[in-house]
């Protein structure tokens, strides 16, 4: 079934400028975008989109990071969506990450791993996370093919 997915190029995917690549290999892979947002995230919206690892050591670095420099935050929909998009990000860790993933070909370090995507197994977290970065009227019903 279909289903809508969150998806965000970190700031260091943008100081690196992998907007491009990483908006094509997810297209190249039949998913559709139907919300796109060049952002910064401000300190109060880091720490809710991070709220889960608030307790986390490395929290305030994160929240430092994500605040850094610009993000490309996107909306992609398609079949099973978020796992397509886990796949294709790999490991969280890119010296863990598969090349041929987006982090494993990519990735730099554990905080610098290029792309953020919804939790698979955390229920509700695309709903969250869409809703926190757009509004509905900015995301776009569209049809792939004519
Ligand atoms: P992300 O999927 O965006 O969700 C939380 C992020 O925290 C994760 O990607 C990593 O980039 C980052 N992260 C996880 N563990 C650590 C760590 N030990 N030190 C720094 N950053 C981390």
């Amino acid at each position: 079934h279909d289903e809508r997915t969150f998806v965000m190029v970190k700031p260091d995917g943008v100081q690196r400028g992998l907007i491009g690549e990483v908006v094509s290999r997810l297209e190249g892979r039949g998913l559709k975008l139907v919300g796109a947002k060049f952002m910064r995230i401000d300190q109060d919206l880091a720490e809710e989109h991070y709220g889960e690892h608030a307790d986390k050591p490395f929290f305030e670095d994160l929240v430092g990071f994500i605040t850094a420099a610009p993000v490309f935050a996107m909306v992609w929909e398609g079949a099973d969506a978020t796992r397509q998009v886990r796949r294709m990000m790999g490991a969280t860790d890119p010296a863990e990450a598969q090349p041929g993933t987006i982090r494993g070909d990519l990735g730099l370090d554990l905080g610098q791993n290029v792309i953020h995507g919804s939790d698979h197994e955390d229920e509700g977290a695309n709903e969250r996370e869409i809703a926190l970065f757009f509004d509905d009227e900015e995301l776009v019903n569209w049809d792939q093919s004519t």
